[in-house]
């Protein structure tokens, strides 16, 4: 396996680290900027374990929609599980092939989902196809250089991130995401920043889990020794007893829209 793949044991882990405070303040965050009304239309590409996709519900109301897809049947079965109103809806879908109809959608949302897809343009160009004119989109993604996460070893912290930014096609997505948007014929609408700052490592972090992910997969690859990785992991305990536990990062929010129609 040479990229993370989204199976069930991952879902597990996705679902309980998506319902740290975290990730549930990155949440709220997305939604904020993503500014729905009651009877809108929404697809969430790369919906995961399905927690934006019911908040949004709730907003959008009986008379929108919110479609979720996901290219993992194993998170999609988790999203129909809980699902509770019948103006949600999951597919199994690839984010390069929308599967929409042209012009269809009033918003579309995609949080650290493109940095996964090696055709990151196609997934622009599926977004702006399904927009109305006017709609607009939110893409959230990582740049893997923005983590500073505090080791008493550097070098071997260094190995490890080095062998983790495999797990994705795109490890540095953000720096390239504004001109990709204007290339595929949005208006670009700026871009913010969204704090992660972790001073202890306890399950309710998103560093916690994200070290648990970070260790699964590096382990499977074999480029770090196992017993480097078991001391890198169990390092954080550590330093958050100790005090000196230190994790931050940035998730960049990119806002765009498609220009409305012109009239003449
Ligand atoms: C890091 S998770 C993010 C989940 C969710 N968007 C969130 O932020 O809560 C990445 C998700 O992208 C999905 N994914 C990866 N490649 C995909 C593709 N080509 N098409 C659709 N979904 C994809 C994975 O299955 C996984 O659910």
């Amino acid at each position: 396996m040479s990229k993370l793949e989204f199976t069930k044991e991952a879902a597990k882990g996705l679902e309980k680290t998506y319902l740290t405070r975290d990730v549930v303040a990155q949440r709220l965050e997305t939604i904020r900027q993503l500014d729905l009304s009651s009877g809108e239309r929404v697809l969430d590409i790369g919906c995961g374990p399905g927690y934006l996709c019911e908040s949004m519900g709730e907003i959008v109301g009986r008379h929108g929609a919110v479609i979720g897809i996901d290219i993992s049947t194993d998170l999609i079965d988790l999203c129909n599980r809980r699902k509770a109103s019948t103006w949600l809806s999951y597919a199994i879908g690839d984010a390069t092939n929308l599967g929409q109809a042209d012009a269809s959608l009033d918003a579309v949302v995609c949080t650290q989902v493109a940095e996964y897809v090696p055709d990151v343009d196609r997934v622009l160009s599926e977004t702006f196809r399904v927009l109305r004119p006017g709609g607009r989109t939110i893409f959230v993604a990582t740049d893997w250089d923005a983590v500073v996460w505090h080791s008493e070893n550097p070098e071997r912290m260094a190995l490890v991130m080095k062998s983790w930014e495999e797990h994705c096609a795109h490890p540095h997505l953000p720096r390239f995401l504004a001109h990709k948007l204007v290339n595929a014929g949005f208006r670009f609408d700026g871009a913010t920043i969204f704090p992660i700052l972790n001073l202890q490592c306890d399950d309710d972090s998103y560093s916690k889990g994200l070290a648990r992910g970070i260790r699964d997969f590096v382990g499977r690859k074999k480029d770090v020794s196992a017993d480097d990785l078991s001391e890198w992991h169990s390092e954080f305990e550590r330093l958050s007893e100790a005090g000196r536990y230190f994790f931050s990062t940035n998730r960049y929010v990119f806002k765009a829209s498609k220009p409305a129609a012109r009239t003449h």
